[in-house]
């Protein structure tokens, strides 16, 4: 079964064909990155704007380059910019109507979770059915969760951020910084450019007496914004932020360096200092290990078959490292992504679709924008 999947939830116009839920047979993404740099962030309006400017071409291509029928379309209809998302759905809608085949809607959340499974070529697969029971990860740009797999399709939250994602924490503080958008693949290389220019091994002890102790934002048991969770498998990352910003009022020489400083040898972004390197390395170990204990926590509670990880944020390399030690130590597996489906893109929500058709026939054509989605909804 080729599936066609649609997404537009934030700044990604991204269309991909997957056959039968594991092989992709196209994958076209248009990002609006550029768009979107001069503000910092995202801006809704300009993403929906760029969304039906580009959507009849990225799925147009999607389509021939797969060169073969639809024989299904899918598509993200939460969570994400209502704006956006609602360019994909409607586009979708029309589609399916007009291509006389069944429409599928897709939790955006979900989906990233799907990635590690999604192969180029059945050389690489066919791939057996995923593992379960299995732990997820998804962090993004807009999400931060744990969420218990018990079975392949079927999600439960278990851990969550309460306010800032880390994609989000990652790009305020890169905002602050002066370092550009988006930030968490700009402090990803200054972290890493810092340690090699140190001569320091992230994974030694030398490595964190070098750094900034910012808080690894632990909630404290009982608030009310846990919901019901246990605060041993959330995290709070406004306070690390707020943190950030005081540190460089107190030391202005961070972001205003004395003529003379210490440059930071082979820096992806002009004029970064080697203070200002130790502090985003300090800022992203912070980040870094308060995920990681929250996943060894959650994977000491149940005999999970593996540990399986979604979203943009999984691009950060020191992210990629601390999970794979906490996962061979737990004993499972770390599923990843390959980088090029770990950011938004329809090849996840053609793959999921083909495994999860919960919404689909009437109810899919009916069915409007859920912003607020959340994974297991
Ligand atoms: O999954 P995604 O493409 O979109 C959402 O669903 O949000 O994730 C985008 C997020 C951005 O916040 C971006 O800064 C972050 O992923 N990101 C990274 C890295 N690459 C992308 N964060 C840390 N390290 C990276 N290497
Ligand atoms: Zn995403």
């Amino acid at each position: 079964m080729n599936i066609l999947g649609i997404e537009t939830s934030c700044d990604e116009t991204a269309c991909a064909v997957v056959r039968d839920g594991f092989e992709v047979l196209s994958n076209v993404v248009y990002t609006q990155i550029p768009l979107h740099r001069p503000y910092g962030g995202v801006v809704p309006e300009i993403a929906s704007r760029a969304h039906i400017e580009k959507i009849s071409e990225v799925a147009e291509t999607a389509i021939r380059e797969a060169n073969c029928a639809i024989d299904a379309i899918a598509v993200t209809y939460g969570a994400g910019l209502s704006p956006a998302l609602i360019v994909g759905l409607n586009y979708a809608k029309g589609l399916a109507l007009s291509l006389g085949v069944p429409l599928i809607c897709v939790n955006h959340i979900e989906a990233h979770l799907h990635t590690p499974f999604l192969v180029d070529s059945p050389a690489e697969g066919p791939l057996p059915p995923p593992p379960a029971p299995a732990l997820g990860l998804a962090i993004s740009g807009g999400h931060t969760n744990w969420i218990d797999m018990p079975e392949y399709g079927r999600y439960e939250i278990i851990g969550q951020t309460l306010d800032d994602a880390a994609g989000e924490a990652f790009d305020k503080a890169s905002k602050l910084l002066g370092l550009g958008y988006p930030g968490g693949p700009k402090v990803d290389k200054i972290a890493a450019r810092y340690a090699a220019a140190k001569g320091l091994d992230p994974n030694g002890a030398d490595w964190t007496k070098s750094l900034i102790a910012f808080p690894k934002g632990r909630p404290r048991d009982g608030v009310a914004a846990l919901s019901g969770l246990s605060a041993s498998l959330c995290v709070s990352f406004s306070g690390l932020k707020t943190s950030l910003l005081r540190y460089v009022q107190q030391h202005p020489e961070v972001t205003l360096p004395a003529s003379g400083a210490e440059m930071l040898p082979e820096s992806p972004v002009d004029g970064v200092t080697m203070e200002m390197a130790r502090v985003v390395a300090s800022y992203q170990e912070a980040i870094v290990q308060s995920v990681a204990e929250r996943t060894r926590t959650a994977l000491s509670r149940r005999g999970y078959k593996a540990l399986v990880l979604g979203g943009g944020v999984s691009l950060n390399s020191r992210i990629r490292t601390v999970l794979s030690v906490a996962a061979k130590r737990a004993g499972v597996p770390l599923l990843m992504a390959k980088p090029k489906y770990c950011g938004d893109n329809g090849a996840m929500i053609a793959g999921l679709a083909y495994f999860k058709r919960t919404i689909t026939g009437d109810e899919a054509m009916k069915i409007d924008v859920h912003p607020s989605l959340e994974a297991g909804d």
